[in-house]
């Protein structure tokens, strides 16, 4: 099989792109300022939203995998217009790109669709209603796509969480981090206090565990439509900074709880995006590994590295 990993050199796109290498594909993955470092995976810079096309006669792959977009929400919300010419039209680009060379489209989308205060678990069958440019964007790119090729798959998934050591040289603030779990790793380390909300509830996804779940879903090639994949503990915010210190050994001393509305975030945030993940277990037979098991390969993880 021929795979094109649209940022492949993201944490998700990383771990995505190891596992099909691994098992001897050919795999191709985007990036725009880092090179993956996947051995095996040919790494191809593009620009998502930008004016250069992707080479799709010299590509050529059997499915394309999106996982490439501007997710910074906070930024996001105060550059709406960037937000949609990257996550919206530079999805729809590509998925016609992948059209007419015959190829499955995968893209990953986010809990955040689901922004107004509906009861979490959210299942599949939910009309989303975005309440942030973030998720606006990607909802009209999920609409997009749907609408482009009916085979598309589009995994919504939240709270994605990794180790890669190198991303401590990218941590500037949280709103632009890699990730909590890297960005609370980073603050802890410089011995800085943290202040984490304790009215945000989400599901907490293990990288490596979503590239899993998402090579069995490729698999499935009739699985087409919104699929939920989440990590199966769902938990405010601050609940997970205190699992996350504790596996890792470290003291909670300098979390300090506090409230949404304290932070004035730019972009609204939804108070429970928990996914409902009722489509993946009756078509792909699988669970997600809840945070119990999540955590201790993180932690070993981010100790082998230390
Ligand atoms: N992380 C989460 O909690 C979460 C939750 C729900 C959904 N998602 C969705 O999952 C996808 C991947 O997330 P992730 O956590 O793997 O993100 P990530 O680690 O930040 O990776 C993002 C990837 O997209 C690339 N990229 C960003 N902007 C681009 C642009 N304008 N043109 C081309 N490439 C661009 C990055 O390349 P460079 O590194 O070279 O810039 C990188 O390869 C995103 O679409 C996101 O919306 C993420």
């Amino acid at each position: 099989m021929r795979w094109l990993i649209l940022g492949g050199s993201g944490q998700i796109g990383e771990a995505l792109g190891e596992r099909l290498v691994g098992r001897g594909d050919t795999v191709v993955g985007t990036y725009r300022n880092r090179p993956p470092r996947v051995p095996g995976m040919e790494p191809l810079r593009w620009e998502k939203g930008g004016p250069t096309d992707l080479p799709w006669a010299r590509l050529r792959p059997d499915a394309v995998i999106d996982a490439a977009s501007f997710r910074f929400v906070d930024d996001c919300e105060r550059h709406p217009d960037a937000a949609d010419r990257i996550n919206h039209r530079g999805t729809a680009r590509a998925a016609r790109g992948a059209r007419k060379v015959g190829a499955r489209y995968l893209l990953i989308s986010t809990d955040y669709v689901f922004g107004a205060p509906t009861p979490a678990p959210h299942p599949e069958s939910e009309l989303p209603e975005p309440r942030c440019a973030y998720a606006r964007s990607l909802r009209a790119a999920e609409i997009a796509l749907l609408a482009e090729d009916d085979r598309s798959t589009i995994v919504r998934t939240s709270t994605v969480y990794s180790w890669r050591p190198r991303d401590l040289d990218v941590v500037p603030d949280l709103s632009a981090a890699p990730n909590f779990a890297t960005w609370l790793v980073a603050e802890t380390r410089a011995r800085r206090p943290v202040r984490v909300v304790v009215d945000q509830v989400s599901a907490p996804t293990y990288a490596p565990d979503l590239a899993d779940i998402l090579v069995a879903i490729l698999d499935h090639p009739d699985c087409t439509g919104v699929l939920h994949a989440t990590g199966s503990t769902s938990l405010a915010r601050y609940a997970w900074a205190l699992r996350l210190l504790d596996a890792i050994g470290e003291a909670p001393d300098r979390i300090v709880p506090v409230t949404t509305a304290s932070l004035g975030q730019a972009a609204p945030r939804p108070s429970n995006s928990t996914l409902g993940m009722a489509r993946l277990t009756r078509e792909i037979g699988r669970t997600m590994p809840d945070l119990d098991a999540q955590l201790p390969r993180w932690a070993h993880a981010v100790r082998a590295s230390a």
